[in-house]
């Protein structure tokens, strides 16, 4: 199967043309590492509004598997990013920002001020990472493993998970 992938980057000052987007070009390079396929990237400002229209279009238009948003999950009154992508969801999966506060906070205890969500929207993975290179590509590397079989069971490709566990197949995801 073709895993394929949106990369959307939230920054006032990114999208004014006055900081470069690091994070975004970090958070490319590790999905196309791991197999994704890259369809579509964009920078946008704080708002909230556009924010959840991008989330739309990459679910419902181009129908990506996987969304991953980098910026917006800080305590700035601008961070918004959070919201919006609660507010456009059907479902939470709060174990995938779970896990990546559990690893960002074994390397610095910073990890606890992002407020990153994750949730699918029909058949879409939608992922907030922070906005700085280093915590973006900390967090999206703790949880972009186990992301694939999530995507699998999504898409209605993936066998039974208890009959995995009973042959003992889990290595092999
Ligand atoms: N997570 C990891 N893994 N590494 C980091 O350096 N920085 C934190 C946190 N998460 C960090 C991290 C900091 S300093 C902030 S303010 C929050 O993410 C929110 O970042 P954002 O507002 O850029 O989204």
């Amino acid at each position: 199967m073709k895993y394929t992938a949106a990369v959307i980057t939230m920054s006032d000052k990114g999208s004014k043309g006055l900081r470069e987007d690091t994070a975004g070009d970090a958070v490319a390079a590790i999905l196309e590492k791991n197999g994704w396929t890259l369809e579509y990237r964009t920078l946008i400002p704080d708002e909230y509004s556009q924010i959840k229209e991008e989330l739309v279009r990459c679910a419902d238009d181009l129908a990506v598997q996987l969304v991953v948003t980098t910026g917006g999950t800080g305590f700035s009154l601008r961070d918004v990013t959070p919201e919006a992508t609660l507010a456009v969801g059907d479902r939470e999966v709060r174990g995938i920002p779970e896990a990546m506060r559990a690893e960002s906070m074994r390397i610095t205890p910073m990890g606890m001020l992002s407020r990153a969500a994750a949730v699918l929207r029909k058949r879409t993975l939608i992922i907030n990472l922070p906005g700085s290179r280093k915590a973006a590509s900390e967090c999206l590397e703790a949880v972009i493993g186990p992301v694939k079989h999530g995507v699998d069971v999504l898409m209605g490709d993936a066998g039974d998970c208890a009959e995995m566990h009973l042959h003992g197949k889990e290595q092999e995801k």
